[in-house]
């Protein structure tokens, strides 16, 4: 089997080590990947959301399955575009896909079919949006429609802070046309939980629940950030908070897609703000978390291409996808600086030894050393019994990786363990 793998962070690290677990799997085929990734699959100098040259590109070279990883390029129909072409793919196709790449789009199929969520109101008029916060509840949250790089929501604390985020939204157009419309929903709050699942269109499968640590300082200070690191399981997630989120979300989201036409096959993932009311869905993302993915899969125990396979074909019930009964944690190492300005291309030592559990997220090859290229350098996996082994195992691996100006937090999964202890 010759695979593709659009994407080139540790997302798409994780998703090809996992791949190759599969004898049958000969070829894995990284578009664009990166320095880190080229040491276990072949990285084509093509760009993710490039899907003209994607497409070229498999069809040339007998690929036989495509897995698409991130947000923009199956948003952009790089799915249907492939299909097209008659590779069979990973992923959901651009009228799907839309339930992440359109905010009001998922708030309204919410609202209209009862899946529990942030109360919100729409705008495309930047006048009303601030007339509106005169007398909406503080804090709120402003949302950008489209897709912002993670960047297009606004937690406000004050109603001046609200309406200076829609201002540079709707007017400063900070990111571009994702702000022609914006969602102001109400603040919520409560633990979050990430749950991933499995989805031919007909079952929905979630995989081990998760927690992400998106402020980039220790104690969930700082900055938002794509994420600096993860655990797994997240111990505010019970069988029975599960059994809820199955009734009320996971399966009337899928009831809801197919309703719409929009029948959903792939990786859909639940933000969930588990709120004294009850679980409530934060966001929906039509793709693998990053890095969530990095603690969720060295976690799952059957084979990733022929679950992969059974959302493309329809036969998700009678595929078994099972998960350790362990814990993992991934720490992100990260360029000083991020996710600000930071400085790259210093040298990378990864011992061979801790490679396996290591997922590159910014690396080039030069002359054969590998260089840090990115905000998110790395993210290093331990997986143990217990999660506080786990967190150990992490922080002991990351101690041996070097590379300047290397920077972590030095708390991830701190949360989890208290709650767990509870
Ligand atoms: P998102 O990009 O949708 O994942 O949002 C980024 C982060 O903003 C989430 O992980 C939450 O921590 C926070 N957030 C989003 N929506 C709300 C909300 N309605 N209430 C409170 N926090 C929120
Ligand atoms: N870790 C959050 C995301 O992938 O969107």
């Amino acid at each position: 089997m010759r695979i593709l793998v659009v994407g080139g962070g540790g997302r798409e690290h994780a998703i090809i080590k996992k791949l190759k677990e599969n004898p049958s799997v000969t070829e894995i085929f990284a578009l664009p990947g990166n320095g880190g990734i080229a040491k276990d699959a072949t990285c084509v100098d093509i760009g993710a959301k490039d899907i003209d040259k994607i497409t070229e590109f498999a069809a040339a070279n007998a690929v036989d399955y495509a897995v698409v990883a991130p947000d923009d390029p199956l948003v952009l129909g790089c799915v249907d575009a492939l299909e097209a072409k008659g590779i069979p793919c990973f992923g959901p196709r651009a009228n799907a896909a839309i339930i992440e790449g359109s905010k009001v789009f998922s708030k309204n199929l919410m609202k209209k079919y009862g899946i529990p969520t942030a109360a919100y109101e729409v705008f495309t008029d930047m006048d009303a949006a601030l007339t509106y916060l005169e007398t909406a509840p503080i804090p709120t949250v402003i949302k950008a429609d489209g897709l912002a790089l993670g960047k297009g929501v606004i937690i406000a604390m004050t109603r001046d802070e609200a309406k200076d985020a829609v201002r540079s939204m709707m007017a400063d157009k900070v990111f571009g046309k994702s702000g022609d419309q914006i969602v102001i929903e109400e603040f919520l709050t409560g633990p979050e939980v990430s749950v991933l699942s499995f989805t031919d269109g007909k079952t929905v499968v979630p995989m081990i629940s998760s927690m992400d640590h998106k402020r980039a300082g220790d104690n969930d200070t700082g900055l938002n950030t794509g994420g600096m690191g993860t655990v797994a399981p997240n111990p505010y997630y019970t069988d029975e908070i599960a059994a809820e989120c199955m009734e009320k979300i996971f399966l009337p989201t899928i009831a809801a897609m197919n309703a719409e036409g929009r029948t959903f096959k792939g990786c859909l993932y639940f933000g969930l703000m588990l709120t004294p009311n009850g679980p409530k869905v934060i966001e929906y993302n039509c793709r693998f978390g990053d890095p969530e993915t990095q603690v969720v899969l060295p976690l799952l125990e059957s084979d990733l291409l022929t679950v992969m396979q059974a959302t493309t074909n329809g036969t998700l019930a009678e595929t078994e996808v099972k998960f350790a009964d362990k814990n993992a944690c991934c720490v992100i190492m990260a360029s000083k600086g991020y996710p600000t300005a930071y400085e790259k291309g210093f040298e990378m030592t990864i011992p061979e030894a801790v490679w396996n559990n290591v997922y590159v997220a910014g690396a080039s090859l030069k002359e054969g050393k590998l260089l840090t290229n990115g905000g998110r350098v790395l993210g290093a996996t331990a997986i143990a019994d217990s999660l506080e082994k786990a967190i150990e195992g992490a922080y002991e691996m990351v101690k041996t990786i070097h590379f300047d100006n290397a920077y972590y937090r030095n708390d991830i999964g701190a949360k989890a363990l208290k709650a767990g202890r509870n």
